[in-house]
């Protein structure tokens, strides 16, 4: 199969993200962290564990609507191209491919992530997997990239998971735009959200027996150890999981157990902590069809369909763009 479309951006550009983000986020009141670095080599394994936990219905309820519509998806669809943000290790999206190439339109599958070697690896598995279909990843980050995306053919864009959740109103009415600007008038948008819910059970969700959200969510203090010579003491941080009715999002945050100071080697920057201070990891908003509709409208995006699993957890929309 071809190479990627797109020269990859060098492991340089990844570190002068993380920097950049890090010393933006630690030295703001509260001190915040973006969540894409949760996703090294362990934690895109802790994040697979938490897809099979009992209380993280999520996955399994967006893989239950895809087994029961992605014939239907892929004849509305009918494209080309599918491109996939922030794809990961694509599990989901087989269902989507197997639909749209027994449909008989899909020709190429465009994963775009940010971590290099999850990515590949997809890659690989799906180009053995699926003969004839042109696997071309991109590395890349679904809040700039999207407009460098290859384009050719009807086009579908995938946004599964409820990786949108991570975006505030601000971030995601920005995606939007970019979405409705990337696509064609033929070309469609699909769409993974996790929907408002009992907070019991959502924070659950966030919060499992088994710890593994918890060990997912110190997580990205490791990689800030490893890949800028930090000195975080992993176990002096407690897990956090609350819900936010006002935002209706679920927060995640990592609460100093004391006061500590902590130092980013490659900064030059030491940071305190006071006993009980929280640095804020994650946000996961919950959306409503109705405030969804809304949201997508106001970015040119109109919702054509709208499925749910038989319990109501969790949404996928398709739309294209308005008029
Ligand atoms: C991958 C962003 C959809 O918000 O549910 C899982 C990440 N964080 N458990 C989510 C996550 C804690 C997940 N997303």
């Amino acid at each position: 199969m071809p190479a990627p479309s797109l020269p990859e951006p060098g492991p340089a550009s990844y570190l002068d993200a993380l920097r950049a983000d890090v010393l933006a986020g630690l030295t703001a009141t509260p001190k915040s962290l973006p969540p894409k670095y949760f996703y090294d080599e362990r934690g895109s394994e802790l994040f697979d564990k938490i897809t099979r936990l009992p209380e993280y219905y999520l996955t399994r309820a967006e893989t239950a609507i895809l087994r029961q519509h992605a014939g239907q998806i892929a004849a509305l669809a009918a494209c080309e191209s599918l491109v996939e943000l922030g794809s990961g290790t694509s599990t989901k999206t087989r269902l989507l491919l197997t639909a749209l190439l027994d449909h008989g339109t899909l020709r190429t599958f465009v994963p775009l992530d940010v971590d290099p070697v999850v990515l590949s690896e997809a890659a690989a598995k799906l180009s053995a997997d699926y003969p004839g279909l042109q696997v071309a990843p991109v590395v890349g980050d679904f809040e700039h990239d999207l407009a460098a995306l290859p384009c050719g053919g009807r086009r579908m864009i995938a946004f599964l998971g409820s990786t949108i959740g991570n975006l505030g109103p601000d971030a995601r009415a920005s995606l939007f735009r970019q979405v409705a600007e990337a696509l064609g008038p033929a070309d469609t948008f699909l769409l993974g959200t996790d929907l408002v819910k009992d907070p019991a059970r959502l924070v659950r969700a966030y919060d499992d027996r088994a710890g593994v959200t918890a060990e997912f969510n110190r997580n990205v203090l490791v990689v800030l150890n490893r890949e800028l010579h930090a000195d975080f003491a992993v176990d002096k941080f407690e897990h956090v999981a609350l819900w936010d009715a006002g935002h209706e999002w679920i927060e995640m945050r990592l609460r100093s157990a004391c006061a500590q100071q902590v130092t980013i080697g490659d900064l030059g920057l030491t940071i305190s902590f006071a006993a009980g201070e929280d640095l804020h990891t994650e946000i996961s908003a919950k959306f409503r069809s109705a405030g969804l509709q809304a949201e997508l409208a106001a970015a040119g995006l109109a919702s054509r369909r709208f499925w749910t699993d038989r319990h109501g957890d969790f949404g996928l929309t398709l739309a294209g763009l308005a008029g």
